[in-house]
Order: structure tokens, then C-alpha cells, then sequence
């Protein structure tokens, strides 16, 4: 795991686009996850059977994720710009999330877990729609974690689309609001790049960045609990000078 910020010792706070909150036991973690290209060509795989692989990467990670202390999970499942690709992974990824969604549902009720999609719905295939509202409003009841999957999804999008929103009447607040989401407390890339790859760019003004080697289709429980350890190993200053400068 390396780290491309950060100081030592875990606060446990977060920033909510005012005054920072104790939240330590609801943090919000996001999640690129990357090298599923990669991993696939290093096993002379296509490149679909590294989403695939992926896919049940998220599994493993959303059933992990409670115990760490996560209580949102918003995922980086399909970028506005993934559009680009060739049209035949296209679909393949959009044949998956629509088998995922149907698939876990069931399970995600029993477990308390909430999903939702955010990203721009215009643009994705008449069928999986249907899938998306009812996966949400099947398990809008889950408490136990939100889960995220961020699917035709463009960071400056959003915000651009939030401040249209509000009219010219925009404060942080409001903006974070329009949003619709809380401000981030770890973000995890997989797949050894470092870059936010205009993901949730306004949610993660104060969040810690974790960057790991491990490509996105090897991750697992041990590695989210890698890169909780490193989170928490962090001291969280939002502008403020240490604690041990304060003492
Ligand atoms: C980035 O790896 C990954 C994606 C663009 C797709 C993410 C999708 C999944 C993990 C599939 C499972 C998700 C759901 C919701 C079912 P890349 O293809 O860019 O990898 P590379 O950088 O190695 O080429």
C-alpha cells in the first residue's frame, strides 16, 4: 500500500463542506477500481473476463466493508469518459451491471444493505433502468451499509449540474446537497495509478487518498482492511495545525 499524503494517527473526522464531525464509526469510502484490463492481459484473458473477476472483487469488499466501519460505499463502476471504449466491452459492462443488479438484490436485502446508482441514467440502455429503480427501492430500507455505484458518471458533471440547480443561490452547503452525497473520508484506487480521474472531485476536498498496487480483480477483505489501517493511520487537520501543536 503507499500513501501520497498524510500525517500519523487516526481522527475519526470528517468534513462536511462546513464544520468538521466526529464520524469515525460512519465513514464514507470510495472506490476506483482499476486494472481489471491488466490483470486480465497478464492471464492472456479477454478483457471482459477481467470485469467479470471485478464484479466479484465488489462483492467481497461490499460484505467487508461494515466491519471496517464503512458505512457508505460509493464505487467507480463506469466513467462518463468509459464511453470512449470499444462498443463491445461497452456492453459487456453494461450486460454485467444489469446482471449484478438483478442478482444481488435478494442478497442485499437479507443483509442490510442499500444500493443506489448515481451518474447520468439518459444515456444508458432502455432495459437496465428498470433494474436500477427496482434494486433501489427494493433495498432503500438497508441500514447496515449504503452502497454506491457510480455508472455514467462525469465529478464535473455533477457539479456542474448542482450549481445549475441552484441558480446562482449556491453556498458549500447547498452545493454538497445538490450533490447529494457526503463528503469522502478515504479514497481507494486499485491498479497502482494515482489520479482521481474526475471522481467525486467536490466530495473529496479533505479525503485521504490510499493508492494501491493491487489490481481491482485481486482485491479482497485483507486489502480494504490495508487500506482502512493506512486511513486510520493518518491525522485528519482540515487546514488546522496538529494535534500535538495544540497541546
Ligand atoms: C477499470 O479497469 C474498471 C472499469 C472501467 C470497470 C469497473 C467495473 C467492474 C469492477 C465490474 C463490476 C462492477 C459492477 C458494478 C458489477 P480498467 O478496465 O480500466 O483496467 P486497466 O486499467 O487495467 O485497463
Amino acid at each position: 500500500m503507499t500513501q501520497s499524503s498524510g500525517m500519523t494517527q487516526s481522527s475519526g473526522m470528517t468534513q462536511s463542506s462546513g464544520m468538521p464531525q466526529s464520524t469515525s464509526d460512519t465513514l464514507h469510502a470510495a472506490i476506483i477500481m482499476d486494472g481489471n484490463g491488466r490483470w486480465a492481459a497478464a492471464r492472456g484473458l479477454p478483457r471482459v473476463a477481467g470485469h467479470r473477476s471485478g464484479a466479484e472483487a465488489l462483492r467481497r469488499t461490499v460484505e467487508a466493508a461494515p466491519d471496517l466501519g464503512i458505512s457508505m460505499l460509493t464505487v467507480y463502476a463506469f466513467s462518463s469518459d468509459n464511453w470512449r471504449r470499444p462498443q463491445p466491452e461497452v456492453s459487456a459492462l453494461m450486460r454485467m451491471f444489469h446482471t449484478y443488479l438483478r442478482r444481488e438484490q435478494a442478497k442485499c436485502m437479507e443483509n442490510g444493505v442499500r444500493v443506489s446508482v448515481i451518474g447520468r441514467r439518459d444515456r444508458l440502455p432502455r432495459l437496465l433502468i428498470p433494474v436500477i429503480d427496482e434494486c433501489e427501492s427494493a433495498t432503500t430500507q438497508g441500514e447496515k451499509l449504503h452502497l454506491r455505484l457510480a455508472i455514467d458518471y462525469s465529478s464535473r458533471d455533477a457539479i456542474l449540474a448542482a450549481a445549475l440547480r441552484l441558480n446562482g443561490d449556491a453556498t458549500r452547503e447547498r452545493l454538497s446537497q445538490s450533490l447529494g452525497g457526503p463528503d469522502v473520508d478515504v479514497l481507494i484506487r486499485t491498479g497502482g495509478e494515482q489520479r482521481l480521474s474526475d471522481f467525486l472531485l467536490w466530495e473529496c476536498a479533505y479525503a485521504e487518498l490510499v493508492f494501491t498496487p493491487v489490481m481491482w480483480p485481486d482485491f479482497g477483505a485483507a486489502d480494504l482492511a490495508a487500506a482502512m489501517g493506512e486511513f486510520r493511520s493518518r491525522e485528519r487537520r482540515f487546514g488546522a495545525l496538529p494535534r500535538a501543536a495544540l497541546a
